[in-house]
């Protein structure tokens, strides 16, 4: 369906706001290099940090007792608080101003009104889309996209329920019990990590594996767990060009070909792209195609058909409440006040911790089992999006962009690197999630992991003192070795329990938080040229070493060529 001209696409159909004209991201009109640093709260929070001098986290909660209900905020099941980081009213107040000085809002409704906002691709970022209810109107380029989006879902639910019922079967009538998802990055990511979080939600009769690294070693593992007659492959790649996805599909296509024939093929392979005519000229049948739209960025892709290995493994019902929780978190960044919107709490504490504590990392910290993958798909998120040093101009970026995104999950990074978050010379803020019901209530456990994630984000901001060391009669030439200073930044996302609606809402926050954090420093968080470098020249090297060319490398990278090539086949490791 069309939109009507020139009208609705420039509405964002969530809050049914006009966009506004988005002149600070604009080439002509661009925010010049210096701009940033220019702005008056941006001047006014470099002053209150330089004011700061040694005030600490104890003393603020000292002085302001109702901290903890002022600096919290709740929504779609999740409340933030971040009442532990170096805030006051003022700064707070601050913060506002400059998400507002650097046009926000305004860019937040240019993307929900579909315009063209990845720049440098010339394209929507539109994921908002992908979650939207039907009857929605959501336009790109003048089209409503709502009904593909609706249409491609139910596809996918179409299939899964006959995969489920086994009335899709392979190719002996065996039943499909192992699904295969061939993809990397985006293409892999969120399934994996989604796969993991909605483990109570999945079916008992199917397992779902994910295939990424070119590595063969992780076919052999994967393929070694298999039986061909009863695996299906869902090969998923927005490009279909991707060197690893397309390289791992060969090998499972020859290997499924070698177990059952070639004319099996149709009944183990299903394709996830935007690129039918790729998916055609790879061998594979354009019916069993699922597909999305370029305006889906590969990171912002796991509510798309990127998500059919989610579907197969959780049924329909649990992926549509994961994106009714996505929606509800769009809804909510898209209509409440920049103090009470979660994403924009998250996104200018962290811009407060990098650019005016320089903060060089922040740590994901889930105190939950399964969101195990929740830090790596973070990281892809944040570093994919954010990690850029020029601004929409082309000008270099006056300040750092993204933080080095890491973590664990609780209680298991406590026994790594906590030891480093407590007592060493870095500034690590760190985001703590948790859950108020088990899904598993095995004894007092859930009690006694939430008992640590509680107490981990006080010991960190609180620490201990040298005359609570003495009391307890600590010597007194171990005190410094035992002293924690405290007075490190964390927040804590606490939602009631991990349900597909609040996985979705809680990945939401996060997207949004990432938009943010790029609005700001009015950076393109929808491209990615430099993952580009690094494939054309693996591509070079390969032929260099397959001896098919000769191009001319630096002393490193020849000697690095030249040891590998000699004891390339000169040993049997492993055969
Ligand atoms: O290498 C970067 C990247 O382009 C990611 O942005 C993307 O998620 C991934 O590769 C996989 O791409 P595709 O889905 O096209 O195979």
């Amino acid at each position: 369906m069309a939109c009507p001209p020139g009208s609705l696409h420039l509405i964002s159909p969530v809050t049914g706001r006009q966009a506004k004209p988005a002149a600070y991201i604009s080439k002509e009109s661009g925010m010049s290099e210096t701009a940033l640093l220019d702005l008056a709260p941006w001047r006014a929070l470099k002053e209150q940090r330089t004011r700061w001098g040694n005030r600490t986290l104890e003393a603020l909660f000292r002085e302001q007792p109702g901290r903890a209900r002022e600096f919290s905020a709740e929504a779609c099941g999740i409340y933030l608080d971040y009442s532990k980081n170096w805030l006051t009213p003022k700064i707070f107040g601050l913060l506002m101003d400059l998400a507002r000085a650097c046009g926000l809002e305004a860019q937040r409704d240019a993307m929900l009104a579909g315009d063209h906002i990845n720049r440098t691709e010339d394209r929507a970022a539109f994921h908002v889309a992908l979650r939207a209810p039907p009857g929605t109107v959501m336009c790109v380029d003048g089209e409503n996209v709502v009904p593909q989006v609706r249409e491609v879902l139910q596809h996918m639910a179409d299939f899964a329920e006959k995969v489920h019922s086994g009335s899709w079967r392979g190719a002996t009538g065996k039943r499909i019990r192992q699904v295969v998802n061939i993809g990397i990055g985006g293409s892999y990511l969120g399934p994996e990590m989604a796969y993991g979080a909605l483990r109570r939600w999945r079916r008992p009769d199917l397992r779902v594996h994910f295939l990424a690294n070119v590595d063969g070693a992780a076919f052999r593992d994967i393929s070694s767990q298999l039986d061909p007659a009863e695996t299906l492959f869902v090969v998923a790649s927005k490009t279909f060009t991707t060197l690893e996805t397309m390289t791992n599909a060969r090998l499972a296509r020859q290997w499924i070909a070698g177990a059952l024939g070639e004319t099996a093929i149709p009944r183990h392979f299903v394709a996830v792209s935007t690129n039918a005519e790729a998916v055609r000229s790879f061998g594979m049948d354009p019916a069993h195609m699922f597909g999305f739209w370029d305006w889906v960025g590969g990171r912002y892709s796991m509510d798309s058909a990127i998500g059919l290995s989610t579907m197969l493994a959780t049924g329909n019902g649990a992926f549509q409440e994961m994106l009714r929780g996505f929606h509800a978190m769009d809804h909510h960044f898209c209509e409440t006040p920049l103090e009470q919107n979660l994403p924009v709490l998250l996104g200018m504490v962290a811009i407060w911790n990098n650019n005016f504590w320089d903060a060089e990392s922040q740590a994901i910290l889930p105190y939950a089992h399964d969101l195990a993958r929740l830090p790596a798909y973070l990281q892809q998120l944040q570093m994919e999006s954010n990690g850029k040093s020029v601004d929409m101009n082309g000008q270099p970026l006056p300040v750092r962009s993204a933080p080095i995104i890491w973590g664990e999950p609780g209680t298991d990074g406590q026994h790594s690197f906590y030891q480093l978050l407590h007592q060493g010379t870095r500034l690590v803020p760190c985001d703590f999630i948790g859950f108020c019901q088990p899904l598993s209530d095995l004894g007092d456990q859930h009690d006694l992991l939430m008992a640590n994630m509680v107490a981990q984000a006080e010991a960190l901001a609180f620490g201990n003192s040298d005359e609570a060391l003495r009391k307890q009669g600590v010597p007194e030439w171990q005190i410094p070795h035992r002293f924690s200073p405290g007075n490190r930044p964390s927040n804590v996302l606490l939602a009631d329990a991990l349900t597909p609606y609040t996985l979705g809402a809680l990945l939401g926050l996060y997207e949004h938080s990432v938009f943010t954090q790029g609005a700001i420093w009015n950076i393109d968080s929808f491209d990615q040229w430099g993952v580009e470098l690094g494939k054309v020249l693996s591509r070079r090297i390969l032929q260099d070493m397959r001896g098919e060319a000769t191009h001319p490398h630096d002393g490193s990278t020849l000697s690095l060529l030249r040891r590998y090539q000699e004891k390339r086949h000169s040993g049997s490791a492993g055969e």
